[in-house]
């Protein structure tokens, strides 16, 4: 039997949202349809933030009404708070994500609430998400260390996501914010939660930054989480943690898992192409480890990688 892992492609939002360049609607609609022409059909839209805060992702409310395939495509939105959950929903957003950092200084940095604050406001979203016929997403960040406050206790990363979980998250996605997680790391935070992995209500959220995102999905894929983010050719980072450089790319991602004989629906030469062309819309070089094998093997004629 051949199992499905789902690849959730967050370049439009965890990509974007820390570019010098702001890209127009327009422009962020075309990276998404260059997305899904590679065969992904999990998309992170965008964020509902203050536009003060993250200038990059203004108008994901117009983004939204445009959006292409809406009924064959998993497409959802992040919210910090009620204002942006009030904002999502009237934009018609069928799946929205708050963010729960696990430390205390990062949620201050973050989203300015304390850590007992954000969680009362993501419980209270979560069940209002709910209610409302929504699907409830919840990422855990900094799930393995805090560019202020160092490494974050398992125990509390457990708690957090049990805590979602009660309060009605769908899914939670442990979100290693600043790529500082190591596979041992990553088994001991998903090895108490299997249950949830195995139900399809666990996603991991891996930083290339040192080197390790593949084998923190391979330690994953062990522990039975079947959904993992990632952002075409590594682009992204995040604005408000120091040292947060590029997202586990893509074309690497689904290299390795289709490899591994796991069905994707993501064709990994075609990824070549959409990398090239979100280079050219964001001006930023961008390309995983794997990214010239895969275009040598485009230039070679090669059909399938
Ligand atoms: N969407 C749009 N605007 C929002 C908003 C939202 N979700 N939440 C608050 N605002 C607006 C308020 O209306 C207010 O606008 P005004 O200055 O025109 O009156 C302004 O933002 C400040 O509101 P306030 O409630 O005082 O929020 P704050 O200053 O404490 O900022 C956040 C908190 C969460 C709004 C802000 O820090 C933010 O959007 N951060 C983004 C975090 C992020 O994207 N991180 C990366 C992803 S994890
Ligand atoms: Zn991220």
């Amino acid at each position: 039997m051949v199992e499905r892992v789902i690849v959730n492609e967050v370049g439009p939002r965890d990509g974007l949202q820390s570019q010098g360049k702001t890209l127009s609607v327009a422009q962020r609609l075309e990276m998404i349809q260059v997305l899904l022409d590679t065969g992904i059909r999990s998309v992170e839209v965008g964020s509902f933030v203050s536009p003060k805060a993250v200038p990059q992702m203004a108008g994901t409310d117009e983004l939204f009404a445009q959006l292409p395939m809406a009924d064959q495509v998993a497409y959802s939105a992040l919210i910090p708070n009620a204002k942006g959950y009030e904002l999502a929903k009237a934009a018609g957003v069928k799946s929205v994500a708050v963010v729960l950092s696990a430390t205390e200084t990062m949620n201050q940095r973050n989203i300015r609430m304390s850590l007992d604050e954000t969680t009362a406001v993501c419980t209270e979203l979560m069940q209002r998400a709910r209610e409302d016929g929504l699907e409830a997403r919840a990422y855990v960040a900094v799930a393995f260390e805090c560019p202020f406050e160092g490494v974050t206790p398992a125990e509390r990363v457990i708690s957090l996501t049990q805590r979602m979980f009660d309060a009605g998250a769908d899914k939670v996605i442990i979100a290693d914010t600043i790529g500082a997680a190591n596979p041992l790391a990553v088994r001991k935070v998903l090895t108490p939660l299997q249950a949830f992995s195995e139900a399809g209500r666990l996603s991991c959220h891996f930083h290339d930054t040192r080197g390790m995102a593949l084998a923190n999905v391979l330690a994953s894929l062990q522990a039975g989480v079947r959904e993992f983010d990632s952002s075409i050719g590594g682009l992204g980072g995040c604005p408000f943690s120091p040292g947060a450089t590029g997202n586990l790319a893509t074309e690497d991602l689904v290299l390795m898992l289709n490899a591994m004989g796991f069905e994707t629906g993501i064709d990994s030469l075609a990824l070549v192409e959409a990398v090239k062309r979100i280079e050219a819309l964001t001006e930023t070089a961008l390309g995983g480890h794997s990214f010239r094998w895969l275009q040598r093997q485009v230039a070679q004629g090669v059909k399938h990688a």
